[in-house]
């Protein structure tokens, strides 16, 4: 089963529990919710209250992408804001085991992303504690970006990882995904798609997210 992820970074924020159900009614599996904090990235966007929110207005489950330094601080509030799968960067944590236990403890999904530069090999041995591993597809800071092309070569080798380990994490692809580079992204083994500005830029949300489906469905 393939998951299509709205991130609600490009989303109109004047109207945001308004765009969260209309990409829930035009098909979306999950709605990603990307945190900033200004210093493990160089931008700052939304907190517990925004994921909270965002709760409040989807029945989806909610995806909460920790782009921050020293996450074990906020995950506790992300968890009481209704969080139901977390994830923090892999470079942003020392202690990337006790992390994990952490989020799992909050009674959450736990996963890892790696940015462009880090080698799949920093998820290898925590394994039993991911549910899901985060593939950034560029540099995390902004929507709109261009998609990363080696990304896809990344994504095939932890697939190659995963099944080798008999993990049955699934794979996250987030950054530049949309009708060009879904079909690609898909084929290399991703389970989940984070997209941003290809959705809530489109006109007509129903219409993108069902072209999305249809090309990585059949490219899987
Ligand atoms: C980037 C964020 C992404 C971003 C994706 O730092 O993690 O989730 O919103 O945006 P697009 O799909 O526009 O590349
Ligand atoms: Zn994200």
């Amino acid at each position: 089963m393939k998951l299509i992820a709205p991130s609600i970074l490009s989303a109109d924020f004047t109207r945001l529990g308004e765009e969260i159900r209309a990409v829930e009614a035009a098909g979306a599996d999950w709605i990603h919710v990307d945190v900033m904090d200004g210093h493990f990235v160089p931008n700052i966007t939304m907190g517990p209250l925004i994921a909270a929110a965002a709760r409040r207005a989807a029945a989806m489950p909610i995806d909460v992408h920790l782009m921050i330094e020293n996450p074990d601080a906020c995950i506790p509030d992300f968890a009481k804001s209704g969080a139901d799968w977390i994830c923090v960067q892999a470079e942003a944590c020392t202690h990337l085991n006790r992390t994990l236990q952490l989020i799992r403890e909050q009674k959450c999904r736990a996963g890892v992303a790696l940015n462009p530069a880090t080698p799949p090999r920093a998820v290898e041995w925590v394994l039993e504690l991911v549910d899901y591993v985060l593939v950034m597809s560029v540099n995390p800071g902004f929507g709109g970006q261009a998609f990363i092309p080696n990304s896809l070569e990344k994504i095939r080798m932890l697939r190659a990882m995963l099944d080798e380990k008999g993990s049955d994490a699934l794979i996250q692809v987030d950054g530049g995904v949309n009708l060009s580079t879904i079909a690609d992204v898909s084929a290399a083994g991703a389970d989940c798609f984070v997209a941003g500005s290809a959705i809530y830029g489109a006109e007509d949300y129903a219409a993108v997210i069902s072209a999305f489906r249809e090309k990585m469905e059949a490219a899987a």
